[in-house]
């Protein structure tokens, strides 16, 4: 059986928090897509952790966390967040798994990652520069180097063959960046990575389901930057909906059981792209002081504007979202007024639709307006009556949607989350 926790926005909804709150529930916390793109924020005994690699559940003990054939691995970026979770008493060769099928991001793919969005100048994706697309652009050509394969004798030489194919593409983009050093750290990370457990994967987890193990799948990034649904091409290069954990774990989807998305209580995206609602003014800059909107990878400001209504449907028909959790709700708790995005108006047409080329029209958000509910949401109990305000907004989305939100976050602390 596996539940799944996903965003359903532009990624950063707080999925890491909302794993790492749900852990305790599975036997088994899996990744099944993405790769260092992905900074996962969770606190442990009121220390801030960013995981970009590990799943969020590697801080309860004896949970086995696995690293899924869908991700693409960078072994620099593992190696060192598994030395920073050791530190917090973390035995990361108990209970880490990596399946032998996931693929390994090379120093050269985070040149290329570089060099691409360089010569795209301003219609560049705003990419997190870790090597994500062309890793999985080497996946889908069937060029790619996969943790498997690092204890092959021939490894070292196929390593050699991919790098130069990869320096002819840097030598047309006249990308000229010594990445040596880069190259010394990758090697070292290897020869750690060849200490951890790498298994079989879909054996692994398909052994462990049918002794009555739980599974719980953690996406990365959001589903409106999903490679095939997302806003493309502003999106990343995997797929982030729920699809993705059948081919990113090998499991069968008659095991999906509950589709969680995660939502926060307004939109944020970083990077390019199309974003309807987002707020160019000191109503969006509130949103993003308050709400600390900044990227937990890279510490880019994010972009901020209302809840999108259109997109948040879309979302949860993609996913087949069965609840939704929603954070960040405490962000609101100051503002006077609240809008959401009901409809995009294109062109002068009104659409409840995500249209299939968002990012090459002007889709204005037509906004529905509700009081806030000026109380410091921080301070409910868990099982007393939500402000009225903050009532009606949820059932709001919940009727628009058709799902319902089970959840509200209200702080980014482990325990501060209201169940409805
Ligand atoms: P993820 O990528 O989806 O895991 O999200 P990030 O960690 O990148 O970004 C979410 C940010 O919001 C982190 O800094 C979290 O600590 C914080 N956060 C999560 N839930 C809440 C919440 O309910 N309220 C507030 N104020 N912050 C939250
Ligand atoms: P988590 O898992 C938010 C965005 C980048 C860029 C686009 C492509 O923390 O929610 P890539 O690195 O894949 O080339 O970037 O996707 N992006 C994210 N935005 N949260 C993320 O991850 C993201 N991972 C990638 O900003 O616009
Ligand atoms: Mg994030």
């Amino acid at each position: 059986m596996v539940d799944v926790i996903l965003g359903m926005q532009w990624g950063d909804e707080g999925k890491g928090k909302i794993v790492d709150y749900f852990a305790p529930g599975y036997d088994i916390v899996a990744r099944f897509q993405g790769g260092p793109n992905a900074g996962h924020t969770l606190y442990v005994e009121g220390k801030k952790m960013v995981l970009h690699q590990i799943p969020s559940g590697i801080f309860h003990q004896n949970k086995i966390n696995i690293i899924g054939g869908g991700v693409v691995l960078d072994p620099v970026t593992l190696k060192r967040e598994c030395d920073a979770v050791a530190a917090m008493g973390i035995d990361v060769r108990k209970n880490l798994f990596i399946a032998e099928r996931t693929n390994i991001i090379v120093p050269t793919h985070r040149a290329l990652d570089k060099a691409s969005e360089l010569a795209k100048g301003e219609s560049k994706i705003g990419s997190t520069l870790k090597g994500i697309g062309p890793a999985y652009m080497d996946k889908t050509g069937r060029n790619a180097l996969r943790v498997g394969d690092i204890l092959d004798k021939n490894f070292t030489s196929q390593y050699i063959k991919l790098r130069l194919k990869h320096q002819k593409l840097l030598d047309n983009f006249h990308f000229i960046e010594d990445i040596s050093a880069w190259e010394e750290e990758f090697f070292e990370a290897l020869e750690f990575l060849k200490t951890l457990n790498v298994v079989n994967g879909e054996y692994f987890i398909n052994n462990q389901m049918s002794q009555g193990k739980k599974v719980l799948a953690e996406g990365a990034q959001g589903s409106m930057l999903d490679i095939d649904f997302g806003t493309f091409p502003f999106v990343t290069s995997s797929n982030t909906i729920s699809a993705g954990v059948c081919t990113g774990l090998g499991i069968s989807p008659k095991q999906i059981r509950e589709v969680m998305g995660v939502t926060k209580a307004y939109c944020t995206r970083v990077g390019s792209g199309p974003f309807p609602t987002e707020l160019e003014d000191a109503t969006g800059e509130e949103l993003r002081k308050i709400g600390n909107e900044f990227g937990a990878t890279t510490g880019r400001p994010r972009r901020c504007g209302w809840m999108d209504l259109v997109a948040l449907k879309y979302s949860a028909m993609i996913n087949g979202v069965t609840q939704m959790i929603m954070t960040k709700a405490d962000v609101l708790d100051a503002f006077e007024q609240l809008e959401m995005c009901t409809a995009y108006n294109i062109n002068g047409k009104e659409t409840k639709e995500v249209p299939y080329q968002l990012s090459r029209m002007k889709a204005t958000p037509v906004l529905a307006r509700f009081p806030g509910w000026h109380t410091d949401s921080t301070q409910l109990a868990k099982g007393a009556p939500l402000p009225q305000n903050m009532q009606a907004y949820i059932q709001f989305i919940n009727e628009y949607v058709g799902v319902p939100v089970k959840y509200v976050s209200n702080g980014p602390g482990r325990d501060q989350i209201l169940p409805l």
